[in-house]
């Protein structure tokens, strides 16, 4: 008698590369809405599920691991992976993993897309013109920053934050760092970049951007205090996670002039904003899309395949999660 398939979940529709992938070793559940599960709906979903592959919206947890007795792994559709308890997976022998590497470019360039849209006000001038309330070329309109000569502070200076630093290089920016284990070798060896102490680094830096995990260290690394130290003429962005900036300190020092402008894809608590912040002028706010081109998103749906599918056969998944 041949062995039944192993059964999969995935909780939420990704790139058909990923699930044909899949399809050829696993029967697949995919969750047909257009939204997460919530909490009930994935552990009945998941119930009795050999492999997961979730989402940074689902909670990969005890309670989550108590409700499958059946699962021998789970993959997570994105590189942060704050929603997964790591240790209390690993004391219960199940591999978790990530989808690093894939999702670099897309991330950093849309960090960048970030910075030059809150420097030269892209986003409020384009809404004066769709307004039709432009009345033509002035001398004083939408001043912005020139980014040639400034400094630029990475944040979580690791895969993601390199890509930033290396896409800045046709702008001549310097380059400095704050946070991670250790200085970033390529960072130093290519842009010299100083490793600061956060105080530092916040009254040194021209624009601010966060590429880092959200931690213990992190969260809330960005409070009123720190903006206290910014330079008032500093632009603040932020394609990390949101609860490593207080986002209600963060509008506070936007109203009263403390930084000069954000640029946000993640928030504190998605998908809500802080009260305030979508009126404020000088932010640019985009719906958590680091990731969001097709060759990220394809690869992280292959990688993530690829990691289930090695758990499910016993193997070490290539991005393994578990020390
Ligand atoms: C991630 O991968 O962690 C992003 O936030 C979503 O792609």
């Amino acid at each position: 008698m041949t062995k039944p398939l192993p059964h999969v979940v995935v909780t939420r529709a990704i790139p058909e590369a990923g699930l044909a992938l899949l399809r050829e070793r696993a029967t697949v559940w995919v969750n047909p809405e257009d939204r997460p599960l919530t909490r009930d709906e994935l552990l009945a979903q998941a119930k009795d599920a050999d492999g997961v592959i979730g989402l940074l919206t689902d909670r990969i947890d005890a309670g989550f691991f108590d409700a499958c007795p059946k699962l021998r792994g789970y993959a997570n559709y994105a590189v942060g992976y704050d929603n997964i308890d790591v240790p209390e997976a690993t004391r219960r022998g199940l591999p978790v993993s990530n989808t690093p590497d894939v999702l670099t470019q897309a991330t950093a360039e849309l960090a960048f897309a970030l910075i030059l849209a809150t420097a030269r006000h892209i986003v409020a001038s384009d809404a004066v013109l769709r307004s039709g309330q432009w009345s033509g070329w002035g001398p004083l309109q939408f001043i912005g920053t020139q980014l040639a000569g400034k400094t630029l502070g990475i944040y979580g200076p690791g895969r993601i934050g390199l890509a930033v630093a290396r896409l800045s290089r046709g702008f001549d920016m310097k380059i400095i760092t704050c946070g991670g284990r250790k200085p970033n070798p390529a960072l130093v060896a290519e842009f010299g970049a100083a490793s600061l102490p956060f105080e530092a680094f916040l009254a040194a830096a021209d624009v601010v951007s966060i590429t880092a995990p959200l931690t213990d260290t992190t969260r809330h690394a960005f409070n009123a205090a720190a903006f206290a130290r910014m330079k008032p003429t500093a632009l603040l962005v932020n394609t990390g996670r949101g609860p490593i900036i207080d986002e209600a300190a963060l509008v506070v020092a936007l109203r009263e002039g403390r930084i000069a402008g954000a640029g946000l894809d993640v928030y504190e608590f998605e998908p809500r904003l802080a009260e305030g912040l979508a009126a404020l002028p000088n932010v640019v706010i985009t719906p958590h899309i680091g990731s969001a081109t097709t060759e990220a998103r394809e690869g992280m749906a292959v990688l993530a395949a690829q990691n289930l599918i090695a758990m499910l056969e016993g193997t070490t998944p290539p991005t393994c999660l578990n020390p």
